[in-house]
């Protein structure tokens, strides 16, 4: 296992962006390698990540030939499992409150899930472009893709000044417990029985970067690069630093989406009850929370759970973290990134 993740983790992979463009992408995935072992969808690599195939089917090319971004789109992007949910919560209850007030008993975060608040870009694409071509400006929209996926009318290339992008990441141990959780929970609604999935096949997974996303480090990489490059367009957020001062970090996502707090708003409390509006405990009450699902089915209940740093503790022996913190490093090494966990 250890010679192949190696190989993998710094290999050039021979199909990329360079050679396909990412409009085309569809008739080349039966070419591609191919990953089954993580429910419940098939995974292929590409570009250097493993992803599902259905999103290199119709997620990628249809977000390249179709998809036409505004420059006042706010993306919130993320590796699954890094706290997408809260982002999604946090910065729709920010950039839209002069439309849905906070207070207000009727937000539509309290009675839709954020997910079907704000929409993953990817998926169901060909299925929703016509709901998404429809929204007002401001957009708030997310995705799970890698940077380098994304395409450069979102980004910023040549033609394109790009859109506003914020991401935030989650230490790996934690993000793998979470995710191995929520795939067990989420597998049946797909048609997949994932109840024997232990966490040794997801820590094993994980490591080699065979899961959706993967390498989580690579994907966290790209996008912290970039903030650094270009943090006027690309900020970047940590799950723990937001739990430790949401309000800071909802002001800083304000001043960052051009829609800072005026003193009155300070004054009403805006900022506290957006907070609050989002708190964990909040949207996992609520009935939408507890007995629906999102559109894609998934129910909504499987995205609350504990939302704490270093819970994998209660979930991986001191080996098995062990394993996985020494792949990280090694990836890592010289790249000026460290994950500053304290747990
Ligand atoms: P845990 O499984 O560790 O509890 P994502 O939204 O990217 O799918 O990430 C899910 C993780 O975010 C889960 O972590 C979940 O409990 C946590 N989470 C969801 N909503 C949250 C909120 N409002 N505040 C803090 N954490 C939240």
């Amino acid at each position: 296992m250890m010679a192949s993740r190696q190989s993998e983790n710094n290999a050039q992979e021979e199909t990329s962006p360079l050679t396909t463009p990412n409009a085309n992408i569809a008739r080349i995935i039966p070419s591609l390698p191919l990953e089954t072992r993580w429910p419940p969808f098939p995974l292929r690599r590409y570009a250097n990540f493993w992803l599902p195939e259905v999103t290199l089917k119709e997620g990628v090319p249809g977000v390249h030939s179709c998809f036409e971004p505004r420059p006042t789109d706010v993306f919130l992007a993320s590796f699954p499992k890094s706290g997408t949910t809260w982002l999604k919560a946090l910065a729709f209850a920010t950039l839209k409150r002069s439309t849905h007030p906070p207070f207000d008993d009727d937000h539509p975060l309290r009675h839709c899930n954020p997910h079907d608040c704000v929409r993953f870009l990817e998926l169901g694409f060909n299925q929703q472009k016509d709901e998404l071509e429809a929204l007002p400006s401001p957009r708030v929209l997310a995705t799970h893709l890698p940077y380098s996926l994304l395409p450069g009318s979102i980004t910023g290339d040549g033609e394109h000044s790009g859109c506003r992008i914020v991401y935030v990441c989650r230490e790996p141990k934690d993000t793998l417990v979470s995710y191995w959780l929520f795939t067990r929970k989420a597998a049946p609604a797909c048609g997949v029985d994932a109840r024997s999935f232990t966490i040794q096949e997801a820590l094993e997974l994980f490591c080699d970067g065979r899961c959706p996303g993967g390498p989580q480090w690579n994907h966290v990489l790209q996008y912290w690069k970039e903030s650094v490059r270009r943090p006027d367009r690309v900020l970047f957020l940590r799950y723990e630093e937001v739990l430790i001062e949401p309000e800071a970090h909802v002001r800083k996502l304000a001043n960052f989406m051009g829609c800072g707090f005026s003193e009155e708003e300070e004054e009403r409390g805006v900022v506290s009850t957006i907070v609050e509006l989002c708190s964990l405990g909040k949207l996992r009450d609520m009935e939408v929370n507890r007995n629906g699902s999102t559109r894609l089915g998934t129910k909504n209940e499987s995205f609350f759970r504990k939302g704490v740093a270093g819970d994998w503790s209660n979930h991986m022996t001191p080996e098995m973290a062990h394993s996985l913190d020494k792949v990280v490093e090694d990836a890592l090494q010289e790249t000026g990134f460290t994950f500053s966990s304290t747990t």
